[in-house]
Order: structure tokens, then C-alpha cells, then sequence
């Protein structure tokens, strides 16, 4: 079959990686992709924010199947677009997308299904917004709504922080994402993020990962898209993990069919774990990433059966079949990311890399140019291995990336160490 993934990460290079490897793969294109996935699908040139020309686009290259990567098509309803042309989509609708796009729908969700998570109220003014935050104290969550690049979120943990938060969100800071403001209870503990593939009905787990939010070893910076990941995350139990499904995950699907806005896709539930309970943090309607790096290098060509079976509702006789291993990725990310970067540099040594099934370099921000591989991205590289145990998967990537040889990256040295 022809395959379209939108998208231009890591998280689509490693879904084009597992993908290709499957037999039922005829043409695979990526749009609009980047340099690594160059080496192994067709890359081309689409706005896939715009649903009317990934439609077209899809009927003139017969397309079979179009898999949604990233958050923004399917906050601009591109899963809507392919469906009603009749074109086999994995990615939820923007109507059920409202998961990750909206943080007070997700609360109400929980509220409506049972669902643990932490206190909440939501707010469209400063004033009362001020009054709650000064009346529950520190330390205390202050979120944006809307979707603001993961950067939305601030965890403060004085009351000045809070009321300063408070004032930014609402003098504009985050635009029309920060119009309505989330104030939530702080929750200790530690996080990990579980992938559930749903159809509308049925959920099948599909897997665990940890990543690392902070831009310096220690878990110490400023915070990021992901500095690395591994799975699986040993915190995430077997135990816990059918609570989650049974509290959380299959309430929540229900929840959203019953509204007449089932979800199809992958839900990307991001937990804090304490006292061997876990709550709800939130919500995403895509991978993470670089998360599903690491998922995509355990599961490999199955990967595309699972989607399949996701998008054409079959999951009930899906299964997935899981290797006793552990992967791990590390991000190489341009000195000064997730501040002010230079783009441009040039990387070398990747040709010389091993690429099989338990080494890749998946490529997050990178263009060719003049036969060389430039940084074009913050987050740019993503050295990825598999191993018996999370000891062997970490030693494996970085050796990868001792032979790296891009002066103008930086990445953290202790990816891992929780797991460990
Ligand atoms: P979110 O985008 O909602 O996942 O928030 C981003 C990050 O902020 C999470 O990964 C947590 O590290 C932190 N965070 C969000 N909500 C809370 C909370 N209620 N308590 C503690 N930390 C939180
Ligand atoms: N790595 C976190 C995310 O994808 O949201």
C-alpha cells in the first residue's frame, strides 16, 4: 500500500523506519520530512496544515493511508479533511484532538468520568484567578489552556511566581492560548508516559517511556521538548498500568464516544506516579517524541499493523507482540536550544554509523545541503539503540554518539539514570 506520514521529527522518521520495514509497504512519502528521512522514504513539499491540499495531494499520488504526527494538523482538523474524502486516517479529529488542545476540556473530562487527576479550576480573568491562587498557596500549577509549544506550563513554587504567571498569561504572553488559564493542585511524584492505541472503543496498550524535560544533566535547566527517552519505564507496572487503563484510559474513550466525538489514534496519557497510584497529568493526541523513537525501535514493523488495525477499528483481535528489551534515545540538540541557536552547522560522521535493529540515528531537525547533513532544528539528532537491558540500550547509544562529530551540538550525558 502507499503510505503518507505528516510530519518532519524524529517521531516521523521513526515511524517511517518501522513502517518501511513492513512487507505491506509499497511507496512511503513524508511531508514534509527532512533529511534523514530522505534516506528511506520520498519527501515532499505540502502544507499539512491545509486538509483540502493533503486531501488532493493523497488523490494524486493513491495515497492508501495517511498517519498524522504532529499536534498542529490535527488541531487544524486535517484528520477531518482525509476521512470525509474517505481516505483511511490515523489521528484523531479536532473535535476529539480537544485532549490535548484544550486543558480545561481534558479537566472536564476527567470530572465527567471519574478519572484522577489533580484539583482544578479554570478562569478567564486575573482578578479571581489571583484570589484562588493566593487562597491555596504554593506550590501550585498555573497552565495555559491552549496549545503553546509545550511551553504553557509553569510549576511554581512560591506565591510570586504563581501571581506572576498569572498576570503574564493573561497580559497575552501566550496569546489566544492563554486567553482561559488551568490552576491546578501540585503533585509530587514521578512521570512517566503511557501510549494507548484506541479505535473509538477498544484500547490496546502500546507501551511505556520515560523522557527527560529538563535541558541539563540532573534533570537541572531550563525545560524542553525532550532531551531523551527510554522504554520501557520500570515505574510504569504492570499493576499500575491496568489501573490507569481501567480509571483513567478506558473512561475517558467512553467518556468522548458518549459525547458523540469518539477518539481514534494514539492517547499519549502523561501520569505522576506516587504511593503506587497513578493520576493524570494530561493528555496528548500524537506520539510524544522523542518517546515513540524509542516505542518504534521496540516494535519495529508491527508498528504498522497496530496503526492499521487502530484506523480501520479493528483493535479487539490486535495484539502486540513485545520483546523483553529496552531502547533508549538521546537527543543532540543545538548549543543554546530551547533558547536563542545558530542553524546551519554542519554534521559529520553519521555515513560511518551502524543502522539495524538496535542502532539509528533518527533525524529531528536536519536538511541536506550540497551533499552534507546541516542542523536546521533546536532538537536535531536522535541517537537511538536497543539492548537486553536498559544498561546495554544507554551504553549502545553513546557510543553512537562519541562518533558524532558536530561541534555545534550539545546533549545530556545521564539519559537513563532514573530507569537505572
Ligand atoms: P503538561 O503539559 O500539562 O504535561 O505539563 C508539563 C509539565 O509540567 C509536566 O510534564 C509536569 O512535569 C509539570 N506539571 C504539570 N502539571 C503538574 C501538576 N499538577 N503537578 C506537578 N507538576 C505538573
Ligand atoms: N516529549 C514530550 C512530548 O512529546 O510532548
Amino acid at each position: 500500500m502507499n503510505i503518507l506520514i505528516l510530519g518532519a521529527g524524529g517521531r516521523e522518521h521513526s515511524l517511517a523506519w518501522a513502517i518501511k520495514q513492513n512487507p505491506r509497504t509499497d511507496r512511503l512519502i513524508v511531508a514534509p520530512g527532512n533529511a534523514g528521512i530522505a534516506q528511506l522514504a520520498e519527501c515532499a513539499d505540502l502544507d499539512i496544515l491545509d486538509g483540502a491540499a493533503v486531501v488532493t495531494f493523497c488523490e494524486e499520488n493513491a495515497i492508501d493511508f495517511v498517519v498524522i504526527g504532529p499536534e498542529a494538523p490535527l488541531a487544524a482538523g486535517v484528520a477531518d479533511a482525509t476521512r470525509a474524502a474517505g481516505l483511511l486516517t490515523f489521528g484523531p479529529s479536532a473535535a476529539a484532538a480537544r485532549l490535548e488542545t484544550s486543558k480545561a476540556f481534558t479537566k472536564d473530562i476527567c470530572d465527567a468520568c471519574g478519572a484522577p487527576t489533580a484539583a482544578w479550576a479554570r478562569f478567564t480573568e486575573a482578578a479571581p484567578a489571583r484570589d484562588y491562587v493566593t487562597a491555596k498557596g504554593a506550590p501550585i500549577v498555573v497552565k495555559a489552556d491552549g496549545l503553546a509549544a509545550g511551553k504553557g506550563v509553569v510549576v511554581a513554587m512560591t506565591l510570586a511566581e504563581a501571581l506572576a504567571a498569572v498576570d503574564d498569561m493573561f497580559a497575552g504572553s501566550f496569546g489566544q492560548a492563554g486567553a482561559e488559564v488551568v490552576i491546578e493542585e501540585f503533585m509530587s511524584g514521578e512521570e512517566a508516559s503511557f501510549f494507548i492505541l484506541t479505535d473509538g472503543t477498544t484500547c490496546l496498550p502500546l507501551g511505556t517511556a520515560q523522557d527527560h524535560k529538563r535541558a541539563f544533566d540532573g534533570d537541572s535547566g531550563p525545560n524542553t521538548g525532550g532531551m531523551g527517552a527510554y522504554s520501557p519505564a520500570p515505574v510504569l507496572t504492570e499493576a499500575i498500568a491496568d489501573e490507569v487503563m481501567a480509571r483513567i484510559v478506558r473512561p475517558t474513550v467512553a467518556e468522548m464516544a458518549r459525547r458523540g466525538t469518539p477518539y481514534q489514534g494514539v492517547l499519549y496519557a502523561g501520569l505522576m506516579i506516587a504511593d503506587g497510584r497513578a493520576r493524570l497529568l494530561e493528555y496528548n493526541a500524537r506520539f510524544g517524541d522523542p518517546e515513540c523513537q524509542v516505542l518504534m525501535m521496540r516494535l519495529g514493523a508491527q508498528a504498522l499493523d497496530l496503526l492499521l488495525a487502530c484506523a480501520e477499528g479493528r483493535l479487539d483481535d490486535a495484539r502486540v507482540a513485545w520483546a523483553p528489551d529496552h531502547a533508549l534515545t538521546v537527543v543532540l540538540a543545538a548549543r543554546g536550544y530551547p533558547g536563542a541557536f545558530a542553524k546551519g552547522s554542519q554534521i559529520r560522521g553519521l555515513d560511518a554509523l551502524p543502522e539495524d535493529s538496535r542502532h539509528m540515528v533518527f533525524h529531528a531537525g536536519t536538511a541536506g545541503r550540497d551533499g552534507q547533513i546541516i542542523a536546521t532544528g533546536g532538537r536535531v539528532l536522535n541517537v537511538t539503540a536497543r539492548g537486553a537491558t536498559l544498561a546495554e540500550a544507554r551504553a549502545r547509544a553513546y557510543a553512537l554518539v562519541e562518533r558524532i562529530d558536530w561541534p555545534g551540538g550539545y546533549c545530556r550525558r545521564d539519559i537513563g539514570w532514573r530507569g537505572l
